[in-house]
């Protein structure tokens, strides 16, 4: 019999392949992110493993025509009861020297694609009171970094969003759940692609591993929890920080972000 499908962004690496990994033995899967040659090795591992059935399709989110294809598949998809919005990358420098075709990308990959996968799923998962959406943000939603502007905006708006489709439910008496994931530093493939020493950023203390992130998510979904923050480091460090008002929270991330220059 198949089984209820989880659709997953950016599940080529990292947090998006520990999720498909993680959801292979419960759900059928459905897997999308530009590298095909990750997905399809990957598909080919879970199905053997799990007998689940695996789908990839290579698409890179920031085309409209392929995102159009892919929001369309969700919403024509009868099984589907879980979207994971994770696919993201980073960039690093100030804001007025950043590629502008780079700073586009990120926007329609964090938010457009957000936006219209989210709509797609929440359509038919509201219509059969079922389903959950798991937004991937970052703890840069609650922390302001200088060199990385337009990275931090854009996780803010996910964690804002996901509040407010978590109001929108509420107030429909929804069963469907979303959750804000809100990661610190995870080992990746993140840093790599920007080219970062993960030791100049932060101790190794600092760093979680993308099963623990996703051991943390999982659990909290079943819980219904909107905001989720793996690990009490970053948890105390976003409580304090939002406390604060915002002219003393900004001195603090000021020196935070000399310190590492
Ligand atoms: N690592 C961290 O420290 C950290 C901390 C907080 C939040 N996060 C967030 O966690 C999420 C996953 O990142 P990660 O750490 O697992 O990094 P990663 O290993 O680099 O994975 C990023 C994934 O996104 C996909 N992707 C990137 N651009 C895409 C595009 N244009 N279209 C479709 N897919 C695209 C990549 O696949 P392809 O290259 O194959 O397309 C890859 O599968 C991101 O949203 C990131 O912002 C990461």
């Amino acid at each position: 019999m198949a089984k209820s499908l989880a659709v997953i962004t950016g599940a080529s690496s990292g947090i998006g392949s520990a999720f498909a990994r993680k959801l292979a033995p419960h759900y059928d899967l459905l897997l999308i992110a530009r590298r095909e040659g990750l997905l399809a090795a990957l598909a080919a591992e879970l199905a053997a493993k799990y007998g689940s059935a695996v789908e990839v399709i290579a698409a890179d989110l920031t085309d409209g025509t392929k995102l159009s294809l892919v929001s369309d598949r969700i919403a024509a998809e009868p099984g589907l009861a879980l979207l994971v919005n994770n696919a993201g990358f980073g960039m690093r420098g100030a804001f007025w020297e950043a590629d502008l075709g780079i700073l586009e990308k990120m926007q329609r990959l964090h938010v457009m694609a957000t936006v219209r996968l989210s709509h797609a799923a929440l359509r038919a998962m509201v219509a059969r009171d079922r389903g959950a959406i798991i937004n991937v943000a970052s703890v840069s939603a609650f922390v302001r970094s200088a060199g990385s502007v337009s990275y931090g905006a854009t996780k803010s708006w996910l964690a804002a969003f996901t509040e407010g489709l978590y109001l929108d439910l509420k107030r429909a008496n929804s069963a469907v759940k979303v959750q804000a994931l809100c990661p610190g530093y995870t080992y990746s493939g993140f840093h790599d692609i920007m080219s970062v020493d993960r030791h100049a950023l932060a101790p190794s203390s600092f760093w979680m591993t993308a099963d623990e992130v996703v051991d943390n998510s999982l659990k909290a979904l079943s819980r219904g929890k909107l905001v989720v923050i793996p690990g009490w480091r970053y948890k105390v460090i976003v409580s304090v920080l939002t406390k604060l008002p915002t002219s003393m929270r900004l001195l603090l991330e000021s020196g935070r972000t000399s310190r590492k220059r």
